[in-house]
């Protein structure tokens, strides 16, 4: 176990390219693996829960090479993939195991898939629901509706499938299923989630439509190679545009972030709240994206609910932590899905800031933070969660004391370089 001590920081200057997008870059992997040809992969986000899903691929015949500034991806097309030998180990990864069941329930083979700890204790209820009505045969070995499971291909029926959760991992999944499937298949969400999957396998050249919250696709696409550039990922950046908003006398430039606007809620969260950030060099090739620069401001309260909460659901660690150092009360709502992440982010996330001393309360779907108090060091567990550890690793850079991150280095899952890029802003410190 890993033990990190932080301090407060001053005046954080200069600039940062901020890791690529983990979402893009699982799904990068994935498409480029069923497409024919060559997928070249630029700015691929080497974490962890990213390599689950190229380890997975390889062991299904996959051959994909890493390169120092690229990753390349021989796809086998639609039908190439092969038996794997032994049980599929996926980390962490709740995407790699969403979005790969989709796919495996159409194949000829039977695949086992397994996880971690955590990742065997998230809810899969949610995707063996609709790929059984597709006709897929999908066993939780250990009959909670969570990982082991064994998924038999078999053809596959389209369906509309209408989601109880906005979430884009079942989404896909039920997409990514519907390419092996007789007919048309169709997901209706209760709000929009996250649409790389839509963008990414139409640019691989899917027959794929969104209407609203419905999106739809047709079966047996031909995929062809293409070359993705993965922008920077605006989770990642989120921790550095709350420590640019709080530490005093900051000012960061956060180059090439993805701004997608059904992943960008942190931004106009970040501006109710009376924080400075502005977008340069908007670009809108593929997934849109810019530059973002930041710089501290004083933060006030405010209410993040309803159709905003998909494109920010990976920020609201963070955006809990801002709230405890903003003047006056924040309340989160309609967030019950931070109860099924990597951790229960509610309860964790309250625990841990009640130790350095703030008013927060949980509810069932959300947290009200009551912010302004003086708040201090404490010992702070992670629960292995990467979003937690950095969210209080940035808490740490301005509260009073010292700060102590267990199990830090779970950073690992989405950005590994963190800690050496967040002291690299402040050159007379070391990591
Ligand atoms: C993801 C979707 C989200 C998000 C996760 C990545 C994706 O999960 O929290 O980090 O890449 O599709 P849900 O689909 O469970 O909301």
């Amino acid at each position: 176990m890993e033990i990190r001590e932080i301090r407060k920081l001053k005046n954080l200057r200069g600039e940062l390219s901020i890791p690529g997008d983990k979402s893009i870059s699982h799904r990068s992997v994935m498409f480029g693996a069923l497409a024919e040809g060559t997928t070249k992969i630029t700015n691929f986000l080497e974490g962890a829960d990213c390599l689950s899903t190229i380890d997975c691929f390889r062991k299904m015949g996959v051959e994909i090479q890493r390169r120092p500034e690229e990753i390349l991806v021989h796809g086998r097309g639609l039908h190439g993939l092969c038996t794997p030998t032994g049980t599929l180990f996926l980390g962490n990864s709740g995407t790699t195991t969403r979005l790969l069941s989709g796919i495996l329930a159409g194949q000829s083979f039977s695949t086992e898939l397994t996880g971690d700890e955590s990742l065997c204790s998230r809810p899969m209820k949610r995707i063996i629901t609709p790929l059984t009505r597709m006709g897929a045969q999908v066993q939780s070995l250990s009959g909670n509706d969570c990982l082991p499971m064994r998924i038999s291909g078999k053809p596959l029926t389209g369906i509309h499938y209408s989601s109880p959760v906005a979430s884009a991992q079942v989404k896909s999944c039920v997409l990514l299923a519907g390419m092996y499937a007789d007919r048309e298949t169709s997901v209706t969400e209760p709000v929009l989630s996250r649409d790389h999957t839509e963008r990414m396998l139409r640019f691989f050249g899917a027959d794929i439509k969104s209407e609203g919250t419905t999106a739809s696709i047709l079966p047996e696409p031909e995929l062809c190679a293409r070359e993705i550039q993965v922008p920077g990922d605006i989770s990642s950046a989120a921790y550095f545009l709350a420590a640019g908003l709080l530490v005093p006398g900051s000012e960061i430039l956060l180059k090439n972030v993805g701004i997608n606007p059904t992943r960008d809620g942190i931004l106009r969260v970040i501006r109710d709240m009376g924080g400075d950030v502005t977008l340069l060099h908007v670009r809108q090739d593929g997934e849109p994206t810019a530059d973002l620069l930041v710089r501290a401001s004083a933060l006030h309260g405010t209410t993040v609910q309803g159709s905003i909460i998909p494109t920010l659901i990976d920020e609201l660690p963070m955006i809990a932590v801002l709230a405890a150092f903003a003047q006056g009360t924040t309340v989160i709502r309609d967030a019950a899905e931070l109860r099924v992440k990597e951790s229960d982010r509610i309860a964790v996330m309250t625990e841990n800031l009640k130790r350095m001393g703030a008013d927060i309360e949980a509810t069932q779907d959300g947290m009200i933070i009551r912010g302004g108090r003086p708040l201090h060091g404490a010992e702070i567990d992670s629960h292995l969660d990467h979003r937690v550890a950095m969210s209080f690793a940035v808490a740490g850079t301005v509260c009073d004391g010292t700060l102590t991150i267990r199990d830090s280095q779970c950073v690992d899952i989405s950005y590994p370089q963190f800690y050496r890029d967040l002291y690299s802003l402040q050159p007379d410190l070391k990591e």
